[in-house]
C-alpha cells in the first residue's frame, strides 16, 4: 500500500498550539481541508466571530484566519463529525500538571489525551492516522496506540505518530512558516513510515525537506521535552550568574554578550529575567523529572529539577530586592507592575512570573495596580484567585487593581516594576510618569528592557536585574 494522500484533517483542540498550527496548514494546503474542533463552545465561537475577535492573541494569526476561514479551515464543537470525516487527527488538548494523585505536581495530566483517543476509538469507521501534538510523557504513544487498537472496528486501522510542536508563542506564525525543523515520530514498521511519509507529504506543502525529520516514535517525544528543558536550562543559567552580577557589580549582559559569542554556545535564550514563565517550560522539565525518578535515576532527576528550583529562586530573589530597596517595606506603598503576560506578544499568563511578583507583594501588604497591554481582566483576577486559594476576589480587590494604561498605573506610585518585555513600555514618557509618581521614584527593570542611564537622569532610582550597580 502507498501512504495515505491527506485531504482532511482534523484537530482536536483549538488552543495556542492546535489553533495556528493548523490554521497555517490549512493556510499552505488549499487541498486539504481542515477543521479544529473543541468542547470549548465559547472558544469555537470565538475563532468563528464575524469581526475576527480571535479567542488568542499572536501576532499574524488573524491575517491566516482570515484567508482561509470558511475555505478549507473550519472550527466546530461537533468533535464527533470532525473524527468520521478526517483522514489524519491531531490530538492537541492540555496536559496540564497533575494537581492531585500518583506524580501530583510533577506528572503530565493525561486525561484529556486519553479521552481523546478514546473518542477517536468510539467513532471512526474508518482508518486514521492519528498524531499525537500536545506534548507528553515518553510512551504515550504507545498508551495511545493500546487504547486505540483494543477498540477500534473491523477493518479499521490506526496509525499514531508523534509531531511535537516547536512554536513559541508570540512568534507562533513565523516559526510555523519557516521551523528550524519539523519532527516526526513513528513505529519503524512499514506502516508506521507509511503514516509518516502522509504526514511529511502535508508540512511538504511549505517545509523544505531536509528540515522535517522522521524518527522512532519514542525519541520524538523525548526530543519535545530535552529542547524545552534544554532551553529553560539556559535561562536558568545565566539567572543564577544573574544573582552573582548583582553581589559583584558585574553587568550580565556584557556576559551574556560575551559568553554568546562563543559559536558553540550561541546568542539565543541568554537573556536574564525575572524567571521563565509559559504552559512548557516548568511542565516539561516537571515531566522529565518524574520520569527520571521512574527510571530510578534520582542524579538525572535532581539535576533537571535544580533548574525549576533555580526559576523559583530568581523570582524570589527579585520580589525580595524590591522590599529590600524600599527601605525594607512596601506595606502600604503602591506599586505599578507592567506586564502580566508570560511574556510579550501574548495575552497568555499560564505560569508568568508576574502572578508570583504580585502574589509576594500582597503578602507584604502593599496595593498593586497592574497594567497589560493584551491581558484580559478577567484572566488576571483568575489568576491571582488561583494563586491566593480560599481568598475571596473582594479581599484581593482591596489590594490590587487593574489599569488601562501604563502611565494610569504609575500615577502615584513609589515604584514600578517591570515583569514583560512589551515593546510599549519602551517608548513610556518616562519624564511625564516621574512627574505623577511619589519620590523618591523607583525602577525595577525585571526584563533588561530600558535605559536605565535616561532614567537616572530623569531622577528615577533605577534596579536592573543582573546589575549591580548604584541606583
Ligand atoms: C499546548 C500543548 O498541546 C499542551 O500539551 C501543553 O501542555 C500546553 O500547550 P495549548 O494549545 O496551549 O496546549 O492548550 P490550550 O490552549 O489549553 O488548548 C487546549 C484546548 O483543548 C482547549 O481549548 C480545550 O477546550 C480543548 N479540549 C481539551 C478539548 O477540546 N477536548 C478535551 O477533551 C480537552
Ligand atoms: C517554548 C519553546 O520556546 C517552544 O519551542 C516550545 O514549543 C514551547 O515552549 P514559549 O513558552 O511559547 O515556547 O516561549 P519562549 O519564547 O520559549 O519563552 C519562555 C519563557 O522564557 C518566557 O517567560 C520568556 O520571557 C522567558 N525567556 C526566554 C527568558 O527569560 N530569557 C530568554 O532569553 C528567553
Amino acid at each position: 500500500m502507498a501512504p495515505v494522500k491527506v485531504t482532511k484533517i482534523c484537530c482536536i483542540g483549538a488552543g495556542y498550539v492546535g489553533g495556528p498550527t493548523c490554521a497555517v496548514i490549512a493556510l499552505k494546503c488549499p487541498d486539504i481541508t481542515v477543521t479544529i474542533v473543541d468542547l470549548n463552545k465559547a472558544r469555537v465561537d470565538a475563532w468563528n466571530s464575524e469581526d475576527f475577535d480571535l479567542p488568542i492573541y499572536e501576532p499574524g494569526l488573524e491575517d491566516v484566519v482570515r484567508q482561509c476561514r470558511g475555505r478549507n479551515l473550519f472550527f466546530s464543537t461537533d468533535v464527533d463529525k470532525g473524527i468520521l470525516e478526517a483522514d489524519l487527527i491531531f490530538v492537541s488538548v492540555n496536559t496540564p500538571t497533575k494537581k492531585s494523585g500518583v506524580g501530583a505536581g510533577f506528572a503530565a495530566d493525561l486525561n484529556y489525551v486519553e479521552l481523546a483517543t478514546r473518542r477517536i476509538a468510539a467513532i471512526a469507521t474508518s482508518s486514521k492516522i492519528v498524531v499525537e501534538k500536545s506534548t507528553v510523557p515518553c510512551r504515550t504513544a504507545e498508551s495511545m496506540r493500546t487504547i486505540l487498537e483494543a477498540n477500534s472496528k473491523p477493518g479499521c486501522r490506526f496509525d499514531i505518530l508523534s509531531n511535537p510542536e516547536f512554536l513559541a508563542e508570540g512568534t507562533a506564525i513565523t516559526d510555523l512558516f519557516s521551523p528550524d525543523r519539523v519532527l516526526i515520530g513513528s513505529l519503524q514498521t512499514k506502516e508506521g513510515k507509511e503514516a509518516c511519509q502522509s504526514l511529511k507529504d502535508v508540512y511538504g506543502h511549505w517545509v523544505p525537506t531536509d528540515r522535517i525529520l522522521t524518527v522512532g516514535l519514542w525519541s520524538s517525544e523525548l526530543s519535545k521535552l530535552a529542547a524545552n528543558a534544554m532551553l529553560a536550562q539556559r535561562i536558568s543559567s545565566i539567572n543564577a550568574l544573574s544573582a552573582i552580577c548583582e553581589a559583584t557589580g558585574a553587568n550580565i549582559d556584557e556576559v551574556a554578550n560575551a559568553v554568546g559569542k562563543d559559536s558553540r554556545v550561541g546568542p539565543k535564550f541568554l537573556r536574564a529575567s525575572v524567571g521563565f514563565g509559559g504552559s512548557c517550560f516548568q511542565k516539561d522539565i516537571l515531566n522529565l523529572v518524574y520520569l527520571s525518578e521512574s527510571l530510578h535515576l534520582p542524579e538525572v532527576a535532581a539535576y533537571w529539577r535544580q533548574v525549576v528550583d533555580m526559576n523559583e529562586y530568581q523570582k524570589r530573589r527579585f520580589s525580595k530586592r524590591v522590599v529590600d530597596t524600599l527601605f525594607n517595606t512596601i506595606t502600604g506603598k503602591k506599586i505599578a507592575v507592567l506586564g502580566f503576560a508570560f511574556k510579550a506578544d501574548t495575552g497568555d499568563t499560564r505560569e508568568s512570573a508576574a502572578i508570583t511578583l504580585i502574589k509576594n507583594f500582597q503578602a507584604e501588604r502593599a496595593l498593586v495596580t497592574i497594567y497589560d497591554p493584551q491581558v484580559l481582566q478577567s484572566q488576571i483576577w483568575s489568576d491571582l484567585m488561583e494563586a491566593s486559594p480560599g481568598v475571596p476576589l473582594e479581599t484581593i480587590k482591596r489590594q490590587v487593581s487593574i489599569a488601562n494604561s501604563a502611565l494610569e498605573a504609575c500615577r502615584d506610585a513609589e515604584a514600578i516594576v517591570i515583569a514583560t518585555e512589551w515593546k510599549e513600555f519602551r517608548t513610556i514618557d518616562w519624564a511625564d510618569v516621574y512627574t505623577r509618581m511619589t519620590k523618591p521614584a523607583f525602577v525595577f527593570d525585571g526584563r533588561l528592557l530600558v535605559d536605565a542611564e535616561k532614567l537616572r537622569e530623569i531622577g528615577f532610582k533605577v534596579t536592573v536585574i543582573g546589575r549591580g550597580e548604584r541606583l
